[in-house]
């Protein structure tokens, strides 16, 4: 995502991006993406969206390990007009947000360490490139990135990037979607982790709500830790119809007089999918 107030590290282009230097990874970190991308591609049959699972291929390229992002870019032009390209870290919104609208997706260029595989703090290409790489090669979802993009730069002279950020948020990162009968998980930030990819579909504890954009655009998220509510889609055309088709602007001005909502709330007017004990979040309280 992206972060304001940042400086450009010397060595970036006015884009914020940097080479891959993909010749540049040790064998000890081509490894660690190996052992990463198995273990979730095993885990996440019957678990992830099919549109996801359908775009898995696009990350097996011509040389096992670490994805090569110029091999990679050429694929998923061919596929869908995207490209990946490197930055150092976080960039500014204005810069993630141009970069999303001309069909631009930012990925760190690091990997974790082992004593990091299950947590960390910043993004690394893993998350970049397994969690959001896939859905990049689904034309509606494809198109939904860069609706985005063009609606944070909106948003941008709106003053409304935090209520924007929180559609991301719980679509792009942390959104379930259904399937048949089923739920399936669709959100980069739950399928790049190999406990939450569980959690988010099996735990009693979080809520599961149906989609409703203005009510989502008011929540609290969390980001240290599992999430406690997740918002549900029908499809990606019908994710993509309620936002694209939607003039924001009305709606930032209308959601500016009401407060935000609690990250656990359960409001009258949702449509209740799941009711969460909230059990793993109390667990974590000290005191
Ligand atoms: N319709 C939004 C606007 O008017 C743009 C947007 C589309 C935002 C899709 C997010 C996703 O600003
Ligand atoms: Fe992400």
């Amino acid at each position: 995502m992206a972060h304001e107030t940042l400086e450009r590290p010397d060595g970036a282009a006015a884009d914020w991006t940097i080479p891959q230097d993909w010749a540049r990874y040790s064998a000890a970190e081509h490894a660690m993406w190996d052992t990463l991308f198995e273990r979730q591609a095993a885990m996440l049959p019957g678990r992830v969206a099919p549109e996801f699972l359908a775009g898995l291929d696009m990350l097996r390229l011509s040389k096992p390990g670490i994805p090569d992002f110029g091999e990679l870019s050429e694929r998923l032009m061919a596929a869908t007009g995207w490209q990946v390209v490197a930055v150092p870290g976080l960039v500014p919104d204005e810069v993630f947000f141009d970069h999303l609208a001309n069909r631009r997706f930012v990925a760190g260029r690091f990997i974790r360490t082992p004593e990091q595989v299950d947590y960390l703090k910043e993004p690394d290409i893993f998350h970049d490139v397994f969690g959001h790489v896939p859905l990049l090669a689904n034309p509606v979802f494809a198109d939904y990135m860069q609706a985005y993009g063009v609606g944070g730069q909106r948003a941008a002279g709106l003053g409304a990037i935090e209520k924007l950020a929180r559609l991301y948020w719980y679509t792009v990162e942390f959104g379930l979607i259904r399937t048949g009968g089923d739920l399936r998980i669709y959100g980069a930030g739950i399928v790049s982790s190999f406990g939450e990819s569980v959690f988010a579909l099996d735990d009693p504890s979080p809520n599961r709500l149906g989609f409703d954009l203005k009510r989502l655009m008011r929540t609290q998220y969390r980001i240290d830790d599992y999430q406690q509510t997740y918002f549900v889609i029908d499809s990606f055309e019908d994710l993509l119809r309620q936002t694209q088709e939607i003039d924001f602007g009305p709606l930032y001005a209308e959601l500016e007089g009401q407060g935000t909502i609690e990250i656990e709330a359960i409001l009258p007017d949702d449509t209740v999918i799941t009711r969460g004990t909230q059990a793993y979040a109390r667990s974590k309280l000290v005191g």
